[in-house]
C-alpha cells in the first residue's frame, strides 16, 4: 500500500507545504537569479574578459525569462494566498512578511525597469535574437531615465535581500528545526 510519504506533490499550496507549481517557480527562479548575480559580479570584478561575456551575453534573455516567471509567481501566490504555509506569529512572522513583500516588490521593479529602459531606448531590444521593441529615434528620456535610476541599484538590494533570505532558512534549519526548508524542498507529508 503506498504510504503518505510517496503521494505525488499537489500542484497548488497547502497549509503545511508549497506545492509543485510555486516549488518550480521558487528554485528555477533562484538558479536563473543566481546565473544573473554571478555574470554581474564577476563582471564588477573582473571587468571584461571573455569569461564575463559568456555570463553577461545571456543577461538580457535570462531577466526577460525571469521577469515573465516573477509575473507568472505574483499570480499564483494570490491565487494561492488562502492556503498556503503561514509566516508565523509575532515579531518573526511579521518580518518575515515584510521581507517576502520587498523581495516580490524589487523582484518585479528590477527588470521591470530595464525592460522599460529598453524600450525607450535608441537601441533595438532582441534579447532572443528577434525584435521585441524597435530602437527609438530619439530615445525616450524619461524611460531610459528611470532604467538607469533604479535597475542597478535595486538589483543589488534585491541580492542584499536574497541573503537575507537565505540566513533566515538556514537559522530556522539550525535554530528552530521547524521545517522551513522542507515546505519548499522537502518530500510531501500530510
Ligand atoms: C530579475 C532580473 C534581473 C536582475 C536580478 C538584474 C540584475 C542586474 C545587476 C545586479 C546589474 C549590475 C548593475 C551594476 O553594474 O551596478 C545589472 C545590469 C544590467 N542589466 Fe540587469 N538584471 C535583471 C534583468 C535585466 C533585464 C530584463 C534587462 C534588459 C531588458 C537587463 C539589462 C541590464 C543591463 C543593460 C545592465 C548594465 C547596465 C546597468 O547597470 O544598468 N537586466 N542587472
Amino acid at each position: 500500500m503506498p504510504t503518505q510519504q510517496s503521494e505525488p506533490l499537489p500542484l497548488g499550496d497547502t497549509i503545511q507545504r508549497y506545492g509543485l507549481v510555486s516549488r518550480i517557480l521558487h528554485w528555477s527562479m533562484a538558479a536563473l537569479l543566481l546565473w544573473q548575480f554571478l555574470g554581474m559580479g564577476l563582471k564588477l570584478t573582473l571587468g571584461r574578459t571573455p569569461l564575463v561575456s559568456f555570463f553577461t551575453g545571456s543577461h538580457q534573455m535570462v531577466g526577460t525569462v525571469l521577469f515573465v516567471l516573477i509575473l507568472a509567481r505574483v499570480i499564483w501566490t494570490i491565487a494561492n494566498r488562502r492556503h498556503r504555509p503561514a509566516h508565523g506569529d509575532g515579531l518573526l512572522g511579521l518580518a518575515a512578511r515584510a521581507g517576502h513583500m520587498a523581495l516580490y516588490l524589487v523582484m518585479l521593479i528590477v527588470p521591470a525597469a530595464a525592460i522599460l529602459r529598453a524600450y525607450g531606448s535608441e537601441r533595438v531590444f532582441a534579447p532572443f535574437g528577434f525584435q521585441i521593441f524597435p530602437a527609438q529615434q530619439p530615445e525616450i528620456g524619461w524611460m531610459v531615465g528611470i532604467g538607469d535610476a533604479l535597475h542597478g541599484e535595486l538589483g543589488w538590494l534585491m541580492l542584499a535581500l536574497i541573503a537575507g533570505h537565505v540566513v533566515m532558512v538556514g537559522l530556522h534549519q539550525a535554530m528552530w528545526r521547524d521545517g522551513t526548508l522542507q515546505r519548499m524542498a522537502g518530500r510531501p507529508r500530510g
